[in-house]
C-alpha cells in the first residue's frame, strides 16, 4: 500500500469490525446489567464548561492539572472535553431537576491527555453508574458488587477488588494536617509536584508514581487510621455487606483515588493481565459534590469502568452475535432493478440485504458477497425472472436450490437461524 496521507491522532483508536461489534456487545451487556440494578441512561455532552471539572475533580488532581483537553471556543468560553463522567452527571441531574433519589448510568467516550501505553488512551470508552441521593453503606457495597458482577459475567476471573475509606469533613481536616506534617518531615523525598500537592491537598501525594514519593507515603499515616466513629461504622458496614454477598475484597489503606470529590468509600478493580495500567475501574462515595454544584445536601456514590481495559482483560472477548446478510446477485443488466426491489422487500421483512450495483460481472458480485461475509446469495437471472423463482445459495455449504418467490423470505430466515 502507498503511504497514507493521514493517520489517527496519537492515543486514539479505530474499532473496525468485528472489534467494533465486540465493543458494542460489552456496552450492551453493561446496559443490560445496569438496568437490572435499577439504573436508567443519562446522556450528557462530551464537553462541559471547564469549571465543571476544576470545581469537582479538583484543582490539585492530575486529571485537572495535566490531562484535560481544554480550549476556548470562538466566543472565548472555557470548555473541556470530559475527562470523566461524574461531574457532568451531577451537573445535569441538578440542571434538569431530576427527582431524587435517582440511579443513572452512562456509556461514552472520554478524553485525557496522558502518555499513551497499553490500556491508556487519549480517547477511551467508559461505562459507569451514579446513585444520587442514597446514603446507606449497603449502596456502596451494591455498587462494588455491581462492578464485580459485570466483570464476572464477561468471564474476567483475575479481577480483584480493593476497598478503602478516606473519611469525611469531620475527620479529614485533622487527618490532612497530620499527613501534611508527616510528609513535610520527609519533604526531601518528595518530587516538585508533590511539594505543591503538600500545600494544596496532601492526600494527592498518595497518587504520585515517583518512587521516593511512594516511599514517603508508605511511612505516612493513612486515612483509615484516622476515621471518625461515623466513618468507621460506615466502612465496617460496607465491608460486612461485601462479605455477606460473598465478594472477596482486599483492604488498601492508601487507595485515595486521584479525584478530589470522594469521601468515605473508595474502591478499585484490578486485573493482573493489564500491565502497568492495571485498574479496570473504580469509584467511590461523593456526599458533598451535589452541594458543591449548588444543590441541596445529597449523598452520592458511583463507579466507572474502562471499556478498552475490560476488552483487554476479557479472556475470550465475547463473540459478536452471528451477523446475517443476504446478497442479491443479478445476472444481466435487465435484472438489476429487480435485485434492488428484492433487497428492499427483504429489508421490509427485517432481513439484512445488500446488492452490488457496480459489478460488471457475476463473479465480481460473488466476490463482494464474500467480502461482506454474507450468509447466502439470492440469484436473479432471466430464467428466474420468467419463472418467478430465485436461486438461493447457502454460502456456508455451497448448496444451491430454486425457491418460489412466495416462500423466499421463509427460506432465507431458515438459513439465518443460528
Ligand atoms: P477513574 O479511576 O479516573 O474514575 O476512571 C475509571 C476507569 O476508566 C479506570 O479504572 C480505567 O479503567 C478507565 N480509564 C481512565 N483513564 C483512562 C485512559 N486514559 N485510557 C483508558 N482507560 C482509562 C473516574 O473516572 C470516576 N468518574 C469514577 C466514578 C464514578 N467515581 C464515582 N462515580
Amino acid at each position: 500500500m502507498s503511504e497514507l496521507k493521514q493517520s489517527r491522532p496519537k492515543g486514539t483508536q479505530d474499532f473496525v469490525p468485528p472489534d467494533s461489534e465486540r465493543r458494542r456487545q460489552v456496552e450492551a451487556a453493561f446496559r443490560h446489567l445496569a438496568a437490572c440494578y435499577g439504573y436508567r441512561e443519562i446522556i450528557t455532552p462530551t464537553f462541559e464548561h471547564t469549571a465543571v471539572f476544576v470545581k469537582s475533580s479538583g484543582e490539585g488532581s492530575d486529571v485537572v492539572t495535566k490531562e484535560m483537553y481544554s480550549f476556548k471556543d470562538r466566543a472565548e468560553r472555557d470548555l473541556t472535553l470530559r475527562p470523566e463522567g461524574t461531574p457532568g452527571v451531577v451537573r445535569a441531574a441538578l440542571e434538569n431537576r431530576l427527582r431524587l433519589p435517582c440511579r443513572l448510568y452512562y456509556v461514552g467516550p472520554f478524553f485525557r491527555y496522558g502518555r499513551p501505553q497499553k490500556g491508556r488512551f487519549r480517547e477511551f470508552g467508559q461505562v459507569g453508574v451514579e446513585a444520587l441521593g442514597e446514603a446507606s453503606p449497603l449502596v456502596d457495597a451494591e455498587i462494588i458488587y455491581f462492578g464485580a458482577d459485570f466483570f464476572r459475567r464477561l468471564g474476567i476471573s483475575d479481577c480483584t477488588v480493593q476497598v478503602n475509606s478516606i473519611g469525611c469533613r469531620t475527620c479529614r481536616p485533622a487527618y490532612r494536617e497530620t499527613l501534611r506534617k508527616s510528609l513535610f518531615d520527609q519533604k526531601e523525598r518528595l518530587c516538585a509536584d508533590c511539594l505543591v500537592r503538600l500545600e494544596r491537598n496532601p492526600l494527592r501525594v498518595f497518587d504520585c508514581k515517583v518512587e521516593t514519593c511512594r516511599q514517603a507515603v508508605q511511612d505516612a499515616p493513612t486515612p483509615r487510621q484516622h476515621l471518625c466513629a461515623d466513618c468507621e461504622r460506615h466502612h465496617e458496614q460496607v465491608l460486612s455487606a461485601l462479605t455477606r454477598r460473598g465478594l472477596r475484597h482486599a483492604a488498601n489503606d492508601r487507595l485515595v483515588r486521584g479525584l478530589d470529590y470522594y469521601n468515605r468509600t473508595t474502591f478499585e478493580y484490578l486485573s493482573t493481565s493489564l500491565g502497568a495500567q492495571d485498574s479496570l475501574g473504580g469509584g467511590g462515595r461523593y456526599d458533598y459534590l451535589v452541594e458543591d454544584f449548588g444543590g441541596p445536601p445529597t449523598p452520592g456514590v458511583g463507579v466507572a469502568i474502562g471499556l478498552e481495559r475490560t476488552l483487554l482483560a476479557a479472556p475470550v472477548a465475547p463473540a459478536p452475535a452471528r451477523r446475517h446478510l443476504a446478497f442479491v446477485i443479478w445476472l444481466t443488466e435487465a435484472e438489476r432493478a429487480a435485485a434492488q426491489e428484492l433487497a428492499d422487500r427483504l429489508r421490509t421483512d427485517g432481513i439484512a440485504a445488500q446488492v452490488d450495483y457496480d459489478a460488471r460481472k457475476v463473479k465480481g458480485q460473488f466476490r463482494s458477497a464474500d467480502a461482506a461475509e454474507a450468509t447466502c446469495c439470492i440469484i436473479i437471472g432471466p430464467d428466474e425472472l420468467a419463472k418467478s423463482v430465485y436461486s438461493l445459495k447457502d454460502l456456508a455449504t455451497g448448496e444451491q436450490r430454486e425457491v418460489a418467490s412466495d416462500v423466499l423470505v421463509e427460506a432465507v430466515r431458515a438459513l439465518f437461524r443460528d
